[in-house]
């Protein structure tokens, strides 16, 4: 088709003008086939798009010629639902994060103790920006891209593949023919300054709405439920780690990424190797020095330790590996003024004071509050309403206020009297006696409990957060809105929602924001999650000590909800072998003991999980190998270990679904004493536990 033959839009007659769209439907959808699922464009993104604007100009013409099958229609349709999910074979993990040169130093420290190195060993590391993008997976089979997925929550993200197929670093299909059967690629999608303020520049023409920073711009690109929309955004990639690999053809990160290049992937060309910790550091400052020149955002250098068989024996500790860290840029400052203190709030009860600021733009984001930490900062930096103060960002933590600037300061500023009620339910607000310090504690709680308002509202947050419940639709603002007009109370009122709707004369499709389609898809949502893993049960209880990690570590020991409440009950009685089975679970000490214990000796606590669990059914968590022999079990390791650090084989039971216990009782299962081992061995023996030395762990679990 060429622009000659075209009548102008405004000259077609209603004849002309149904044929004409006709022909654009019928060419558009052979376009999309020829482009996503033949990878076989026949027309440029130009022409593509001008068939497209034609047939929208078209149709605003004529609106009642809009057929059923066409683009626009097709894109309206698509909109009203969402992405599929992709459950990612091997999880997307997150970094550590080293703030400065003795956390680098601590990092490489860590690991030579982990693997037990020499210090004559070379413990050679990899060296590369960390760019402020998005990451995604990129699933190939026999070569050729199948599937292309978000990062999610790391263990479920969006099948955003035709989205990533207009990226044009993202090849189609791999070069050469020696590539694995099954080969995941992992990297970052990014967006240009340059790209970025091209963008902002059209968008601000057209009177449409511009982007904040490049990173958002890039997330809100990839996320469009039109790939065409994708398409007219430029984005990159940057390709530096795997998931799922049928057979892995690498044996160093370095010679990974090498592979990844020969295969047509675009990798970062500052990555390097390094082979102490001087040459890293050394590698941070000479691409810190870059980093405006870029000509895209980094936050800092992430290092990967470069052989393969340490980084498989280092593994995880919660969701980051052992054996990469991101070496973080200072954060940016920024001065403006100090309008007014609030006090928010917490799930826990605890106040804190936060800054209400004169807007400003820290490190490409524009800041309007920022935290105060606590009444003792508040007078320790002496900042007042109406000071200029100085505000820092870094990365994704909450901005924060260093100090004031004293020349600024106007005559009537006054030092700000911190409250001793809540502001939410006017409770008195005390600060505690640590019982074991005997020091005042910095933070200032609501006495209020179940009465505050603000508690209630910031559990039923965290309840539904990315971590917990996930539930799409019931974010931070609805839980809000519907806590306030007393739909949502508690927890357990999430999961009767449709039914009082159902029942109700008010109904959800009716509110401003809402209509039949999305109703139903909160409702769809929240039924999604009614069988939600146990691990994430417990984290969404919102305990106080209780983060992630824990409450993975609960799940696996204690196996279903009834078990662990049954037993955190009875560990009220500190004589109990219930207690004592408790503080013994290696990574729960007498703190978090004593906070579990407290959380469930509550009766209405006990309320709340009686009425959840009579909507919900937590899962157990999946045993990690459910084949191995030791899963389930519970193993103390005593004596010295020869073959691998302390820390290493904790790692591998767990690895393996064993539970780790510091001492021996007789719910011990198994004990692997090395030389030297005493009283341990010796309970074992009386209790008639089995005992087997380092050769026969590596051999009972299939290493031997
Ligand atoms: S490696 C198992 N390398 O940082 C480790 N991540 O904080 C996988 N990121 O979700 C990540 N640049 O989105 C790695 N050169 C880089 C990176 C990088 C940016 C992001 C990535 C990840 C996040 C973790």
């Amino acid at each position: 088709m060429s622009d000659t033959e075209q009548t102008a839009v405004e000259s077609l007659s209603a004849e002309a003008a149904k044929i004409e769209l006709e022909r654009l439907a019928a060419a558009i959808a052979h376009h999309d086939t020829a482009y996503h699922q033949n990878d076989a464009p026949e027309v440029s993104d130009a022409e593509y798009d001008a068939l497209r604007l034609r047939n929208s100009a078209i149709e605003a013409r004529f609106p009642d010629l809009v057929r059923k099958d066409s683009p626009s229609q097709r894109v309206g349709a698509a909109a009203a639902e969402k992405f599929d999910k992709i459950t990612h074979a091997v999880p997307m993990l997150s970094l550590s994060n080293a703030f400065n040169d003795e956390d680098v130093d601590e990092f490489c420290a860590r690991i030579r103790r982990f693997l037990n190195l020499p210090d004559d060993e070379l413990l050679a590391m990899t060296a590369e920006p960390k760019i402020d993008g998005l990451s995604a997976s990129l699933r190939y089979e026999n070569g050729r891209l199948v599937t292309g997925a978000t990062r999610g929550d790391g263990q479920v993200g969006e099948n955003v593949t035709e989205n990533l197929k207009t990226i044009k670093d993202i090849p189609h299909r791999l070069a050469g023919s020696d590539w694995p059967d099954v080969v995941e690629i992992r990297g970052e999608v990014y967006m240009t300054h340059a790209d970025f303020e091209a963008l902002n520049t059209r968008q601000a023409a057209e009177g449409k709405q511009t982007y904040v920073n490049p990173r958002n711009t890039a997330a809100g690109s990839l996320r469009q439920l039109d790939p065409a929309m994708t398409a007219a955004r430029p984005l990159k990639f940057f390709a530096y780690a795997w998931g799922e690999v049928s057979e892995e053809p690498w044996s160093t990160q370095m010679g990974a990424v090498e592979q990844m290049a020969a295969w047509g992937f675009v990798i970062n060309p500052q990555m390097q190797r390094c082979e102490s910790v001087a040459e890293m550091l050394s590698v941070y400052r000479g691409i810190e020095e870059q980093r405006a020149s870029l000509g895209y955002d980094i936050d800092g250098v992430v290092y990967k330790v470069d052989r393969l068989d340490w980084q498989r024996r280092l593994g995880f500790v919660s969701r980051a590996p052992r054996w990469a860290t991101a070496h973080k840029f200072p954060a940016e400052k920024a001065t403006t003024v100090l309008r007014d203190i609030e006090i928010q709030v917490g799930r826990t009860g605890a106040l804190t004071p936060v800054a209400k600021l004169d807007p400003v733009t820290v490190g490409g984001v524009v800041v309007s509050n920022a935290t105060l930490h606590n009444e003792d900062e508040i007078e320790r930096k002496d900042v007042r309403i109406g000071d200029t103060v100085i505000i820092q960002r870094a990365g994704d933590v909450i901005p924060q206020v260093l100090g004031h600037v004293p020349e600024k300061r106007p005559a009537s500023a006054e030092a700000f009297v911190f409250p001793v009620y809540c502001p939410a339910c006017g409770s008195h607000a005390v600060r505690e006696h640590n019982p074991k310090t005997g020091k005042l504690d910095a933070v200032r709680r609501c006495t209020g409990g179940l009465i505050c308002p603000a508690q209630a509202v910031e559990r039923l947050k965290h309840f539904v957060s990315r971590n917990a419940f996930d539930i799409e639709g019931l974010g931070t603002k609805q839980i809000e809105a519907f806590h306030e007009e007393g739909m949502i109370q508690r927890p357990a009122d999430i999961f009767t929602l449709r039914k009082r709707d159902e029942r109700s004369l008010k109904k959800l499709k009716d509110r401003e924001g809402y209509g039949e389609t999305s109703a139903r898809n909160l409702f769809d949502a929240v039924d999604d999650r009614r069988n939600v893993s146990l691990d994430r049960f417990i984290y969404a209880l919102g305990m106080r000590h209780v983060g992630e990690t824990t409450a993975r570590l609960l799940a696996r020991t204690y196996g279903t909800m009834e078990a662990l409440n049954e037993a955190l009950v009875a560990a009220s009685d500190r004589e109990s072998d219930a207690w004592a089975d408790l503080v013994n679970i290696d990574g729960i000490g007498e703190v978090v003991a004593e906070a579990l214990v407290d959380f469930f000796a509550e009766e209405h606590n006990q309320e709340v999980l009686r009425d959840l669990l009579a909507e919900v059914s937590p899962e157990p968590l999946e045993a990690v190998a459910s084949e191995s022999p030791v899963s389930g079990k519970t193993v103390v390791f005593t004596g010295s270990l020869e073959k691998m650090t302390r820390d290493e084989a904790k790692a591998m039971a767990e690895r393996l679904g064993a539970k780790v216990a510091g001492s021996v009782s007789k719910k011990t299962d198994l004990v692997v004493a090395g030389p030297g081992a005493g009283s341990k061995l010796k309970k074992a023996t009386d209790l008639g536990v089995e005992v087997t030395d380092e050769d026969g762990w590596f051999v009972l679990i299939g290493e031997g």
